[in-house]
């Protein structure tokens, strides 16, 4: 069985691999200090990517894919020419550095606040019901507060295309801003996820109702990033059973994941990336099984990466050795300790996470975590 800091190809077959040194890969985290006005990264983000240039694969922060997929404040997104223009400095430093990058498409749906949607409209979301999630949004003086997410509208039938290319244009930013690949968000109950539910996605257009529609908005965007990258440079993240953000459970949503699983699997993908939010508590035992994890991993038949262990890299060492995943993201892990691959390849010491300093202004608690002496 493999170990954390064995080599891995991604995806493990075909004609384009991306060959990542280790399987210990860098979550899509959020920090919240992308400048304003515009939503632009820029050297604070270059530098901090570039020090984590050693995991086997950086994901990046989710980034919005147009003015309406936000949701939150100071979060970079990929559609303007300034954009594109500060991730390359990002892309750039990463590479130079010797390490290889994916960013995070990110549209939140129904998770928002009018605060953050162009011209105060309701964000938008498969059906007109409020999410009882919260969203955070800032203040003039710089307070961030959490605050109830706005009442959505329902995207129209007609628009859906017009949907699929934001995405598409958002992927050609990527590409130009000198991205490895691209990581579909279908996770954590943004967009995507909301039309993949069965408890929400009540539509009865193509888009919605039967699993076959409600898969329609992920598969249209893996296709359109496939086309930009080639299959073998997209990634796609899930949270199986997942209801961050009230998304009820539904009783299909183990099939629903097998098929999405299965879908995916005829494309090739780079990589699978599962979150699990049960781990912490209850590991294998919660709504996401280990048996549900076998089955999506043997229909996806790429590789899959795990997510969700806090800074238990035993069980997550453990994990791989059942076979229940080929590479692991850590997220706050990744925080903490920039030279990660390094530490646990000398069996150093990891260094603890602030959660006071997860979103800030500038790099205290972001770019001044000491790599090991
Ligand atoms: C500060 C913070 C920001 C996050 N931002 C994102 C994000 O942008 N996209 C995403 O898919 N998950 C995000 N997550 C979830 C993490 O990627 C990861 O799933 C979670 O931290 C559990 O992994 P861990 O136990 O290794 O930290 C975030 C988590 C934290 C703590």
């Amino acid at each position: 069985m493999p170990s954390l800091l064995d080599p891995i190809d991604l995806p493990f077959r075909g004609p384009m691999p991306l060959l990542c040194p280790n399987r210990v890969f860098m979550a899509p985290l959020t920090r919240q200090r992308a400048r304003t006005p515009g939503d632009v990264p820029g050297d604070l983000q270059a530098e901090h990517y570039a020090q984590r240039a050693s995991f086997g694969l950086l994901i990046s922060e989710a980034t919005q894919i147009s003015p309406e997929g936000k949701g939150y404040p100071n979060t970079p997104g990929i559609y303007s020419e300034e954009q594109v223009e500060g991730w390359r400095l990002v892309t750039e430093r990463v590479h130079a550095a010797g390490g290889r990058i994916f960013l995070q498409l990110w549209h939140v749906g129904r998770v928002s606040h009018v605060v953050h949607q162009p011209g105060g409209q309701p964000p938008v979301a498969p059906v007109a019901v409020r999410s009882k999630g919260f969203v955070s949004m800032r203040h003039p003086d710089g307070r961030r507060e959490r605050v109830e997410a706005s009442m959505p509208r329902a995207l129209a039938t007609e628009e859906m295309p017009r949907v699929v290319a934001d995405f598409a244009h958002a992927i050609n930013c990527a590409k130009a801003a000198g991205f490895d690949g691209v990581e579909v968000h279908a996770a954590n109950s943004y967009l995507i996820n909301q039309f993949l539910s069965g408890s929400l996605n009540t539509r009865d257009d193509a888009w919605g109702g039967e699993i076959e529609n409600r898969m329609r908005l992920l598969l249209h965007v893996v296709d359109v990033a496939g086309e930009a990258f080639s299959y073998s440079r997209v990634g796609v993240r899930l949270s199986p059973m997942g209801s961050a953000n009230d998304l009820p459970a539904h009783h299909d949503d183990e099939e629903l994941m097998r098929r999405v699983a299965e879908e995916l699997g005829r494309r090739r993908l780079a990589y699978l990336h599962l979150f699990n939010h049960y781990w912490a508590k209850e590991r294998w035992n919660g709504p996401f099984s280990a048996s549900l994890c076998r089955e999506m991993r043997e229909r996806f038949a790429g590789p899959v990466v795990l997510n969700g262990y806090g800074a238990d890299v035993t069980a997550a060492q453990a994990d791989l050795d059942a076979g229940l995943g080929d590479a692991v993201a850590f997220g706050r892990l990744a925080i903490s300790n920039p030279d990660l691959p390094e530490r646990l390849a000398v069996k150093a010491e990891l260094a603890a996470w602030d959660d006071t300093s997860f979103y800030g202004d500038d790099g205290r608690g972001y770019n001044d975590y000491p790599r090991m002496a």
